[in-house]
């Protein structure tokens, strides 16, 4: 703590946010999850990898312990409640503690019509979704808060905090991921622990790819994002990292936009021939 602020933790190393923490990220063998355990590690965190494609999982491993870091891993289906108590067993035995949960796995696909939906299709995006943030969250919860607290990150989507035509299931999955985060931060403060989520969006990953069949189009950024540019999974991490870090210790129960300005922007989108935003555009 900080001597001369009551209850403010003291940062001793800029550079190294999360020294010594334990932090378990969920898909965390690449997309996302990979850049939010790559960077989770340059800070110092002993980190868990929980990913369902061993593949994936090495190759994480590997770039991380190759930059100097720590990092193991575990092939594990989050939306399986014996996969979950597998990896909690195995992290717990390792550490005896955890202090950051990043719950980043979720997908949009199989993207089916609501008209064409059923409810198989409805499972199937909760299980993705939501399900496993549930699971992954109760299992971490407990010995987080006898290890003295710590910190939770729900990687959720903007299309959880905007009407998302396409996919209004899907959009309710990640709405519920942003509101569990809400909750259970203002029940969990008073032990120690925060809870915050990411409103994803225009972030170049193996799961979303905005670049191909898109070559002709580049210089259209600048009408579909007002920073003008696409993301990538490191500016997903940087903020996952002020989050996950002391640098947010008053910070808790908010959802948080990771979207180049999507969803400030509304349905304006800069023209560059009128040299204006627009919203009702017949061409850009
Ligand atoms: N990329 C974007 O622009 C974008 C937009 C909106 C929301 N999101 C959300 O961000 C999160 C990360 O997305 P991404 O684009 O990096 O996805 P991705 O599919 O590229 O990466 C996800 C990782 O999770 C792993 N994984 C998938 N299912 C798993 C399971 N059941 N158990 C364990 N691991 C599993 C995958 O193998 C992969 O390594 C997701 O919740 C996604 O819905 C992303």
């Amino acid at each position: 703590m900080d001597p001369d602020l009551p209850g403010v933790p003291l940062i001793e190393r800029w550079d190294r946010l999360l020294d010594g923490k334990v932090a378990v990220v969920t898909g965390g063998g690449a997309g996302i999850g990979g850049g939010i355990a790559r960077l989770f590690a340059e800070h110092g965190a002993l980190v868990e990898v929980a990913e369902i494609v061993p593949e994936r999982a090495a190759g994480v491993r590997a770039e991380i312990e190759h930059a100097g870091g720590v990092c193991r891993t575990h092939v594990v289906d989050v939306r399986r409640a014996d996969h979950v108590d597998r990896l909690r067993d195995a992290v717990l035995e390792a550490h005896q503690t955890v202090d950051v949960l990043v719950n980043n796995v979720g997908d949009h696909r199989p993207l089916v019509r609501f008209r064409d939906s059923s409810p198989e299709s409805w499972r199937q995006m909760y299980d993705i979704n939501l399900g496993h943030v549930l699971l992954v969250t109760r299992a971490f919860l407990g010995p987080m808060i006898d290890g003295g607290g710590g910190s939770i990150v729900n990687v959720h989507s903007v299309e959880g905090m905007r009407g998302y035509p396409g996919e209004p299931v899907y959009a309710a999955m990640k709405a519920a991921v942003a509101h569990f985060t809400t909750s259970l931060a203002v029940g969990e403060g008073r032990h120690g622990v925060r809870v915050n989520g990411i409103g994803t969006d225009l972030t170049q990953t193996p799961q979303v790819d905005y670049r191909t069949g898109y070559e002709d189009a580049e210089h259209l950024w600048e009408s579909w994002a007002p920073v003008g540019r696409l993301g990538w999974p490191e500016d997903q991490a940087r903020v996952a990292l002020f989050l996950a870090s002391d640098l947010s210790a008053f910070v808790t129960g908010h959802n948080i936009p990771v979207d180049g300005g999507s969803r400030a922007g509304g349905g304006w989108f800069y023209s560059p021939s009128a040299r204006r935003f627009v919203n009702r555009p017949k061409t850009l």
